[in-house]
């Protein structure tokens, strides 16, 4: 979604702000633009292309203060009107808005009753105009009357042309994080923007106001009374965002699964234990009667593998919701749950509305969370990382696959802490799942027979993934990444249920995907296999399971693994069949058309 980056100091803010922007694109974005300040007026560039035509339209480098932004459209189509910076009347206030302002109608109307005009369908223009309306004289103030009057999510980098010495930001339920630097301070909507230039960072909390000079910045409360933030250290390092050789972001990503799986499991396992630090008692634990997984798009996935393994090792029943859907449906929640929020980002604006609701309903939860400092990190009093370091791509793979990692580790913690399996075979899966990475090396390994089945796929429309159980929760994980990325049709089905409707689109030429990691299941996989022949339609079976009868067309044999913890290995093929496929496509890997990394906005 939209992106943010903000600069002062004695650097180019021309490059900069375009060295930030890039490290932004990966959010997905449909148009651009920067403002600086050069002879007392503002110099404005903007573009409904890429980053790079912002950069060839630049003239000099000629300021050293200056705000960009990268725009998603939501009010507005994307044209150079539309995109941000959006300047005032008088040309004396300039700003770049992360986020919705629900009440911009009517502050609309209030600003045209005064005479102000509007260029844009922005709902971000009224901002700079109620600024210019409230300013006597003080930005700080004529800001904090603003943002009074807005209603919805913003993050705010504001300048005033005549004070080429100042840079305000704000920001309210929408992420904006301060960069401090020698004798030079940033704004961000997220670090990767600024990682090339410091690791000291301070968060500002909603209604909160950052006042950044070249050699400080101050803080203000929302009384406007100044108060002391002390600076964090991320360690992010500037080649931990670089694709280090790899033609895409996705490939690299896929390819650090295995180190993924390394630091995520080594962040909680000492010897034969799991280490959580939660908040949890011992009573709590025991006392839990329904677990709620609440999330969205591939983390929703992830929750669906948590759900399979705690109910068969914890015997505890597991529902999983679409943080967009539980947030309305007034769920049941009774004081003895606990419901569990997955999110790479942080920052799924409908988790977080989700925790919210959680919240004040009392109820105990954690979060399973990548980015440290996130605003669900922030939230949450118990939370679990995963270590799988900064995922750039859109389409999240090493996260996922983190995800599950950390969702078998509590699955197998609270098994054996409500004494509800066997310790010794507790003991051997959490072995099994200390070595996964290496059966992970060995699926990677096989990548010539995945681009191959890609290229006999990449011309179809429609892409069927079946499986049943736990197979059934991977094919809907590969499905998402075929069609997010390659913009093929594509259906996850359970595979049982086939009979009773799907298989009327059985026919020729139809390519199916069929998953296999449950013994028990077998023998209806293969009975289900046989009734897709029987319609002429072809299969893919991917399978670690010794499957004599050569009922399939293809098949990808994956290494033996204990079927608990099989989506960890599943899943990796299927990451590649869908990256090869928009490869050979043409298609802009890292960044599909009309998605976002990370929604910030319902
Ligand atoms: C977007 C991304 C997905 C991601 C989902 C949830 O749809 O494109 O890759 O799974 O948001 O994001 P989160 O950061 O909360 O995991």
């Amino acid at each position: 979604m939209c992106g943010i980056v903000g600069y002062i100091g004695s650097k180019s803010a021309e490059n900069v702000l375009i060295s930030g922007l890039r490290r932004l694109e990966y959010r997905g974005y449909d148009s651009c633009g920067i403002a600086t300040i050069h002879d007392g007026k503002f110099a404005v560039s903007k573009t409904t292309k890429r980053i790079d035509d912002l950069e060839s339209n630049l003239k000099e480098d000629v300021s050293t203060i200056g705000i960009g932004h990268t725009r998603w459209a939501t009010h507005g189509a994307a044209t150079i009107a539309n995109a941000h910076p959006h300047v005032s009347n008088s040309e004396k206030f300039i700003v770049v808005h992360n986020g919705i302002i629900e009440n911009y109608v009517a502050l609309k109307e209030l600003l045209k009753e005064k005479g102000f005009q509007f260029y844009s369908d922005t709902d971000t223009e009224v901002i700079p105009n109620l600024i210019e309306m409230n300013y006597d004289g003080d930005l700080l103030k004529a800001v904090k009357k603003t943002t009074d009057m807005l209603e919805g999510s913003f993050a705010l980098g504001i300048l005033d042309k005549d004070d080429s010495s100042t840079l305000v930001a704000t920001r309210r339920n929408s992420p904006l994080i301060i960069g401090v630097g020698e004798g030079e301070n940033f704004i961000a909507s997220d670090f990767s923007a600024i990682v090339k230039y410091t690791n000291q960072i301070d968060i500002l909390e909603n209604d909160q106001f950052a006042v950044l000079k070249k050699d400080e910045v101050d803080f203000y409360d929302n009384d406007l009374k100044e108060y002391h933030l002390e600076s964090q250290r991320v360690d992010i390092s500037d080649e931990d965002i670089e694709k280090n050789g790899y033609s895409h972001y996705m490939l690299k990503e896929i390819h650090e699964n295995t180190s993924t799986i390394k630091n995520t499991l080594d962040h909680y396992i000492s010897g034969d234990q799991i280490c959580f630090d939660l908040q949890l008692s011992e009573e709590e634990l025991e006392n839990i009667q329904q677990i709620h997984i609440v999330a969205c798009g591939t983390a929703t996935h992830a929750g669906l593998n948590g759900k399979n393994i705690i109910e068969k090792l914890a015997r505890i029943p597991v529902n999983v919701v679409a943080a967009s859907e539980f947030r309305y449906q007034n769920p049941i929640l009774s004081p003895n749950d606990l419901v569990i929020f997955i999110s790479q980002s942080g920052e799924t604006a409908d988790t977080i509305a989700s925790i919210e609701l959680v919240k004040e309903r009392g109820v105990k939860f954690l979060s399973i969370v990548n980015v440290p400092n996130s605003t669900i990190d922030r939230m949450s009093e118990n939370v679990l990382f995963t270590k799988a370091g900064p995922e750039i791509a859109v389409a999240s793979t090493k996260a996922y696959v983190a995800q599950v990692c950390v969702l078998d580790l509590f699955a197998i913690f609270l098994a054996d802490k409500l004494h509800r399996a066997d310790r010794r075979f507790l003991q051997e899966l959490l072995d099994e799942l200390k070595n996964i990475h290496t059966k992970v090396e060995m699926v990677l390994e096989e990548d010539d027979q995945y681009l191959a089945y890609a290229k006999k796929i990449v011309g179809d429309k429609d892409i069927f993934y079946l499986g049943r159980g736990v197979d059934y929760y991977t094919a809907q994980e590969g499905s998402l990444k075929l069609k997010e990325i390659s913009y093929i049709h594509s259906e996850a089905m359970q595979l049982g249920e086939l009979k009773h409707g799907s298989i009327a689109l059985m026919e020729k030429g139809i390519h199916t995907i069929v998953l296999c990691t449950e013994e028990s299941l077998v023998g209806k996989v293969i009975s289900n296999i046989k009734e897709i022949k029987a319609r002429d339609a072809e299969v893919l079976l991917v399978s670690n399971l010794n499957i004599t009868e050569e009922v399939y067309d293809d098949m990808i044999h994956l290494p033996a693994v204990n079927e608990l913890l099989s989506p960890i290995v599943a899943v990796i093929p299927l990451q590649l069949i869908a990256y090869h496929v928009a490869v050979l496509k043409n298609l802009d890997v890292d960044k599909p058309r009309n998605l976002a990394k990370s929604v910030t906005v319902e």
